[in-house]
This record gives C-alpha cells, structure tokens and sequence, in this order.
C-alpha cells in the first residue's frame, strides 16, 4: 500500500535534512505544491529541487571565497553590457567562463585602457571559478609583489609562493600603472614560473607587451616572463571607451559630430 502523501513529505523532508540539502529542503514545500496542481512536470519539479540546492551551495561557495581570496568587489558575467565594448568577442568571454582553461591550466591576459572592463571580466572569471569550488586568489601586481618581498625579507620565501601556487585560478591585476623595480621583478617572475603548465593565471594590463619590459625594469626578464604567459594563453584585447565615463561620452566625441549635431544631419 502507497504511504500517504504527508508521510512521504515528511520523509523528502528528513531525507533532504540527511542528505545535508538546505536549499533543496526550503524549496521542497513550494515545489510540491506546484507539482501536486500540475504546474509543473516531475522532471520540472525535480530539476527545480536541484537548482535551489545548487544555488545555495555556489552562494555559500562565493561568500567563503570573498572572505579568502581579496577579491575587491562581486562583478559577474550578467552584469557586463557586451553592446558598449563591440571589440570583445562574446563567444571568446563565453566560453572562459566555461572553465576549460582551468583544466588546461592556461592564461588568460586582458590588455586595453582604463575603465574597459579588464578587472571586471577577471573578477567574474574567478567568481565562476570559485562557484565551480575551486579555489582562487586575487591580487594587483605591486600587492603581490609586496607580500612576495615581505615574505622574502622575513625568511618565508618559499612558503609565499607555494601559498600563491596553490589556487586553480590567480587574478594578477593591473600591470603597467606603478613601475617595479628590479626585486619585485625577479619575485614577480618567480611566481609565474612557479604556476606555469600546473595553474591558470589571469593577468591584465593597460600596456601591450612590447612596453612590458619599461614597466619590469628589465627586458630580458619581461621576455621570458612574456614567453611562459603566452606558452599557453588566452588574449583578450579591448579597445573602446571607459565604462567609468560613459556619461561624458560628448567630451570624447570629435568635433565635427558636435558639428553635424547642430545642423540636424
Ligand atoms: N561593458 C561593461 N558593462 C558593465 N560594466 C562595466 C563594463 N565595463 C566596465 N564596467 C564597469 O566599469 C568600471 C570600470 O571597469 P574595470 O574596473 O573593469 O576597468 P579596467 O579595464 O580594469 O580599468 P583600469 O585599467 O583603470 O583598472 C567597473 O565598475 C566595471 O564593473
Ligand atoms: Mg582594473
């Protein structure tokens, strides 16, 4: 004989407290419901039950990684407006965001100037990173290379770049606005020879590579460092407006726009 209905609740209801399924027991009741009045199919309902779980489980994934890896600010792919940067290819970013590189352990570099979306999409990036469990890290390259040189000065070396090795994905942000000097250089060289071919490194800078060696100090090293990134890489290159000055898109526009603006043509 079939258990009544209210028992069979109450035993998803243990069953999902068991099964350590928080998301999936809030939702159970309200997907129940719709089920039981035919809203929806059972494949419906079921996929339902699984996507509350799976949800809750990346939030918590997302939060424990924002307390862990210093990364500035939540920025995903849903809120990036691709109609304002027309020179990203969506497909490219896209499919990043599948995580395939991580697997390969390759690189990702976002080139392009300021306020194009560089830090957002290497953000987002490691948020689906870390949604997906792994764990990730970001910092900017004069961060990094401080702690590097603060655990070089206190004996602690190694340890540092084996901590820096170990995320799947490290953002490193911002190369080419503050200059390094030669230390930081060789600290900042060991750490990607440290990751290379065994984790994925996100870089991003405002300067192509051909400046990289004036920012590093030294050309030699920047040819090398610049030789293992590109080994196994991905590039995005931007080229448009800062996202920050969209409002004063007028102030950028060339003079003969304003003309035509005021002829009505
Ligand atoms: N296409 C976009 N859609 C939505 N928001 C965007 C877009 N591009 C940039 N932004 C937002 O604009 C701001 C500046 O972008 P971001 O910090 O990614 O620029 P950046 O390329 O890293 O610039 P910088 O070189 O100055 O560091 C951020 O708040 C970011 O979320
Ligand atoms: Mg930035």
């Amino acid at each position: 004989m079939k258990a009544p209905a209210g028992d069979r609740r109450a035993r998803l209801r243990e069953m999902l407290a068991d099964l350590k399924m928080p998301g999936a027991l809030e939702a159970v009741d309200g997907i129940l419901a719709q089920a039981d009045s035919g809203a929806v199919t059972a494949s419906e309902a079921i996929e339902e039950l699984l996507s509350a779980q799976i949800v809750l489980r990346n939030n918590r994934r997302l939060q424990a990684a924002m307390r862990s890896s210093r990364l500035p600010a939540v920025k995903t792919l849903d809120h990036f407006d691709f109609s304002f940067q027309p020179s990203i290819k969506r497909e490219q970013i896209e499919s990043l965001h599948e995580l395939g590189f991580l697997e390969r352990a390759e690189n990702v570099i976002l080139l392009g100037p300021p306020g194009v979306g560089k830090t957002h999409l290497a953000i987002s990036l490691a948020i689906a990173a870390a949604e997906s469990g792994r764990k990730v890290y970001y910092g900017t390259l004069a961060a990094l290379i401080e702690s590097l040189t603060e655990a070089k000065a206190a004996g602690n070396l190694l340890r540092r770049l084996r901590v820096l090795t170990h995320p799947a994905l490290l953002v490193v942000d911002e190369i080419g606005y503050l200059p390094i000097n030669q230390d930081g250089a060789v600290l900042f060289f060991q750490l990607i020879n440290a990751r290379h071919e065994r984790a994925s490194t996100v870089l991003t800078s405002n300067k192509g590579f051909e400046e990289w060696g004036g920012v590093l100090g030294d050309e030699i090293m920047a040819a090398a460092l610049i030789d293992r990134l590109l080994h196994h890489c991905h590039i995005v290159n931007i080229r448009g407006n800062s996202y920050r000055m969209r409002a004063h898109q007028d102030l950028f526009r060339p003079a003969h726009d304003e003309r035509r603006q005021e002829d009505g043509s």
